[in-house]
């Protein structure tokens, strides 16, 4: 269907997320001709900065983070009619009485209903604020036509992700509520719902009778950049593990679906998070493991250790690395371990999930020719290299009988040259086109947090941790390899590989 006229406010428009992901992905939704025929950005912050400069700055972000490279100059000139900048306090009521003046006029020139999003993207300090103003000025009068979007993170704990859910329930109803987890809006993401239920032949092994674990390792070669000020509230657990890391596992663990509508998706991922565990706190040395990066060498540059970081106290006690073991308890998953984790700073960038099958119940073969063995692994690689490996085992061509794994490879530079969008451009199209799909409900957000809290509070009160406990350029502290290796496992990455790779 059509999409309607659509005013987008974005608050925090002078800042880095807007700078480096929404206009990228606006304009690309743009030159694409995905945009509604008619649509304005009104970007809001308190920046000094005209017109001229604003759109100056914004283009420079699309020149350099872009997927479609620099601007072109018609195409530029064309995009830029549709940009605005208003100065405006976001604590200030007037600055949302303007906005509406604004909008309704825009409604009367284009006569035409105008959808409205207010999108926040701004330090969590101000969505508070904000949502309330938007909601009492009347911003958001007609349902059908508003919707807020709240950026991460949201909530820094159980308590304060009620509270926030709490205040936006008096203000909108949940269907108007998009919150952001940009993972769900990766291809590579969407597309272990498309491999589990569009095909016939995995479904049926995808259970505790065929698989022995589940991995999943979100790894980072940056530090935490110019962000310590955010960042030392927060830690690897909260930004990365509560959000990104519990949606991989949903997804990988979910029950199939009878359609594809946006709240039964979302039910059967929050059965998962319903399902985990409780980790007690007397268990959580057992079960997760932290860590904090000292100095080290990135790819061969010597990086900084995380206290010696810009706005990061020297004696933080913040993690930097996360490793957890969930099980869930239901039929499907009983005593299957999924080992989670995420850290900055590490040996490669790499987002990947391994499925690793049970042993085959007799080897037949004589001792010699089964040396290489391993047992059977799926590997969903999310990125940078985008694509699934099934590992199997293989007679070596030869007059003996040796056996080693080989892998049978998709891979979407092969099978779709003209490339995939980016997570943003996904995510803003469903919000214009009102598909919450995506999107974090209320009940997720705070089941992900529940099954955290143990774990929060047991590493909050034990305040001396031995950090920092890994060195920069490394997979994480020693801890997080017997946290695996005391079930006999350990952390796998094996990277696709093709032909491709060299790319
Ligand atoms: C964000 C985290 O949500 O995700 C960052 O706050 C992290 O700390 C980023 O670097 C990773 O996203 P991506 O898309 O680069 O894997």
């Amino acid at each position: 269907a059509k999409i309607p006229a659509t005013v987008i406010v974005i608050f925090g428009a002078a800042g880095d997320l807007t700078w480096r992901k929404l206009m990228p992905a606006l304009y690309n939704l743009y030159l694409g001709k995905r945009m509604p025929d008619r649509f304005m950005m009104l970007g809001v912050a308190h920046t000094d900065i005209s017109l001229d400069d604003f759109q100056r700055h914004l283009r420079e972000g699309i020149d350099q983070f872009s997927r479609s490279g620099k601007a072109k100059p018609d195409d530029w000139d064309d995009f830029k009619k549709h940009l605005s900048y208003q100065k405006g306090d976001f604590n200030d009521d007037a600055t949302y009485t303007g906005l509406k003046q604004q909008i309704d006029k825009i409604e009367k020139d284009w006569g035409e209903p105008v959808n409205r999003v207010y999108y926040m993207a701004v330090p969590p300090a101000f969505f508070e604020s904000i949502a309330v103003r938007v909601g009492k000025n009347g911003l958001c009068k007609n349902k059908q036509l508003a919707r807020i979007v709240v950026e991460k993170p949201f909530g820094h704990d159980i308590e304060s992700a009620r509270h926030l859910n709490n205040l936006l329930h008096e203000l909108f109803d949940e269907s108007q509520i998009y919150r952001i987890d940009h993972y769900l809006g990766k291809e590579t993401v969407q597309n272990i719902l498309a491999f589990r239920f569009a095909n016939a032949m995995f479904e049926p092994i995808w259970n505790r009778n065929y698989i022995d674990h589940v991995q999943i390792t979100v790894a980072e070669q940056i530090g935490i950049e110019n962000r310590g000020n955010y960042y030392e509230t927060a830690g690897a657990l909260r930004d990365m593990i509560q959000n990104h890391l519990l949606q991989l596992l949903c997804l990988v663990a979910m029950e199939p679906t009878a359609s594809f509508k946006a709240d039964e998706i979302r039910n059967k991922k929050v059965d998962v998070l319903n399902a985990l565990r409780k980790i007690t706190p007397e268990q959580v040395h057992e079960y997760a493991v932290r860590g904090q990066y000292g100095e080290g060498w990135v790819e061969g540059k010597h990086v900084k250790g995380y206290r010696q970081e810009q706005d990061v106290s020297k004696t933080s006690n913040v993690d930097t690395f996360a490793a957890v073991k969930f099980f869930i308890d239901n039929w499907r998953w009983q005593d299957v371990p999924f080992y989670l984790r995420s850290g900055k700073r590490m040996a490669e960038t790499i987002s990947v999930i391994t499925i690793q099958f049970k042993q085959v119940p007799h080897r037949s073969f004589p001792v010699e020719s089964t040396e290489n063995w391993q047992p059977n692994k799926l590997v969903l690689n999310i990125q940078p290299h985008m694509g699934i490996q099934l590992r199997f085992q293989a007679k070596i061509p030869g007059v003996k009988m040796l056996l080693n794994p080989v892998d049978m490879v998709f891979d979407y530079v092969d099978s779709y040259p003209a490339g995939s969008p980016e997570a943003y451009e996904t995510l803003l199209l469903d919000i214009f086109e009102g598909d919450t799909t995506l999107f974090m409900r209320s009940d997720q957000v705070e089941a992900a947090w529940n099954v955290l809290m143990p774990i929060l509070d047991t590493w909050q009160a034990n305040t001396s941790p031995n950090f920092p406990n890994y060195a920069a350029g490394t997979y994480g502290p020693e801890d997080a390899e017997a946290l695996i290796a005391k079930d006999g496992h350990n952390w796998m990455v094996i990277p696709l590989e093709t032909e491709n790779n060299g790319r």
